[in-house]
Formats: structure tokens, C-alpha cells, sequence
């Protein structure tokens, strides 16, 4: 599976992994903002933008971090830093375990390392079933509210037109294997006392889909982690903080090298 990506910059490489269910766009504010201290490598998940869509009926994280190990392979990279939002933060939880030797430091965004209860992968599934059936397009409204914060939603409305769009481009194999790829996740809290690379958790104080506590977990489980909780941002928040966000990763880069 040749996956796409967008790359700019030099030096370290730093892989983003966007969430569920966007792709690589979300990062454009990263690509702009990073490239000057990095190589920043944005990739389109299997099934997701411009990647070949996914077949079969699931794509667990396990696949979507061999997919991401092999295009760096491709690009004869060894060592990255691995940044992912949400359900990117799950991939790069499952990199962190398949290849802990790839990794040089990690970022987890508005994310979480615990396994779904059985609602939520009720939940799953009828999202997968629902986007197989035709009906992303009553999906995403409900979605965009709660990807972003209040303030967003009301102040910046060409963000959340942004994001929408985003959604609605997204085939519906894709939503439906990637939603099964979530539920059936493991728990990987124990992983996170094995992460001796720097660490960097990035959550927003307004994200409703995963709240600043799970966050703040994450981070005491983390023996080197930093937390930064930028204010009044949602589940986005590279894309609704771009300077925020791109100064906390500024600086932690610095640690990395
Ligand atoms: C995401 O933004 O990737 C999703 O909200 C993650 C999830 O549904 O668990």
C-alpha cells in the first residue's frame, strides 16, 4: 500500500497522522508552520484522501501503522517523530509498540491510550454501517460540532466549513473500516510507562470527544511527558490553535535532537 503524503522542510523527520475521519489537510496549518525546524511528512491514512481505499471490512491501527513504517522505509527514513491527533494518536501508540527502534519522539494530540467499552464499539459499528449505506452526509454535522470548540463553531465559520468538507470528501470505505479498526483497539496504557523517548501531550481545555482529564492521565503515565492544554480549543487543535500548537512543538523539537 503506497500511501500519500505531503512533505516540506528538512532535517528531523516528523510524521503527522491525522484523525477520523479527515486526512492529511488537517495538518496544512503544521506544513506551513514547521517546516523551518523539521522534515514534516503529512500522511493520508489508508482509505483517507488520496491514499488507495481501503478494502476488506476493517483496518485495524496495527495496519495503519505497518502502512506508515513501510512508506518511511520507502523514504529510507529510520528514526522520526511521530505526532498523531486522536485517532492518529492511536496510531502512533501502535508504532510506538510495533516499532519502539522508529521512534525518536512522540506526540499525542487530543487523544487517548484506553480501549472502547462496548457502547462506544456499538457505536462504531452503526457509524460504519450508516456511512456504507449513504449516509455520511447526515453523519457530519453532528460530527463538526463536536470536533470543534463553541468558539470555533462560532467565530470562525470558514473553519468549520473547512472541516466539513474534509469529512464529506472521505469515501465511505474509509469511515466504516477505520471505525471497526477503533473498536476493536487495545487498551495500551501499559505501553505508555515504556515510552523512554520525549513526549509531548497536546489536548485543547474545550474538547468534548476527549476530555483535558484523559489527557492529563495520559501524560502521569508517560515518564518523560509534557502536557500543554491550549484554552478554549476543541478536538482540533492544530487546526483551531495553529501557533499554540506549532510553538509547543517548536520548542519540544528542540528537546528531541
Ligand atoms: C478522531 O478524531 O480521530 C476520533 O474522534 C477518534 C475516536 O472516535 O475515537
Amino acid at each position: 500500500m503506497e500511501l500519500n503524503f505531503d512533505e516540506v522542510g528538512k532535517g528531523q523527520p516528523l510524521v503527522l497522522i491525522h484523525g477520523f475521519p479527515l486526512d492529511r489537510t488537517l495538518w496544512h496549518p503544521q506544513l506551513a508552520g514547521l517546516s523551518d525546524v523539521a522534515r514534516v511528512i503529512a500522511v493520508d491514512l489508508r482509505g483517507f484522501g488520496k491514499s488507495p481505499e481501503a478494502s476488506g471490512t476493517v483496518v485495524t491501527m496495527e495496519q495503519h501503522a505497518r502502512d506508515i513504517k513501510e512508506m518511511l522505509d520507502g523514504l529510507g527514513i529510520a528514526e522520526a517523530v511521530v505526532c498523531g491527533l486522536s485517532m492518529g494518536g492511536y496510531v502512533a501508540l501502535a508504532i510506538a509498540e510495533l516499532f519502539p527502534e522508529m521512534l525518536n519522539g512522540i506526540i499525542l494530540c487530543n487523544t487517548r491510550a484506553v480501549a472502547d467499552g462496548e457502547a462506544a464499539q456499538r457505536m462504531r459499528e452503526i457509524t460504519a454501517l450508516k456511512s456504507l449505506d449513504g449516509g455520511i452526509p447526515e453523519l457530519v454535522p453532528g460530527m463538526v460540532e463536536k470536533l470543534l470548540s463553541t468558539r470555533t463553531l462560532q467565530s470562525v465559520p470558514q473553519l468549520s466549513r473547512f472541516v466539513s468538507n474534509m469529512l464529506l470528501e472521505q469515501p465511505a470505505t474509509a469511515w466504516a473500516t477505520s471505525s471497526r479498526g477503533m473498536a476493536v483497539r487495545p487498551d495500551r496504557t501499559a505501553l505508555l510507562g515504556k515510552l523512554h523517548v520525549p513526549a509531548l501531550v497536546v489536548t485543547g481545555s474545550e474538547d468534548a470527544l476527549m476530555p483535558p482529564a484523559e489527557s492529563e492521565a495520559m501524560a502521569t503515565h508517560i515518564p518523560h511527558a509534557e502536557l500543554v492544554v491550549i484554552p478554549r480549543v476543541g478536538h482540533l487543535s492544530n487546526l483551531e490553535a495553529p501557533d499554540a500548537f506549532n510553538g509547543a512543538v517548536h520548542e519540544f523539537l528542540e528537546h528531541v535532537n
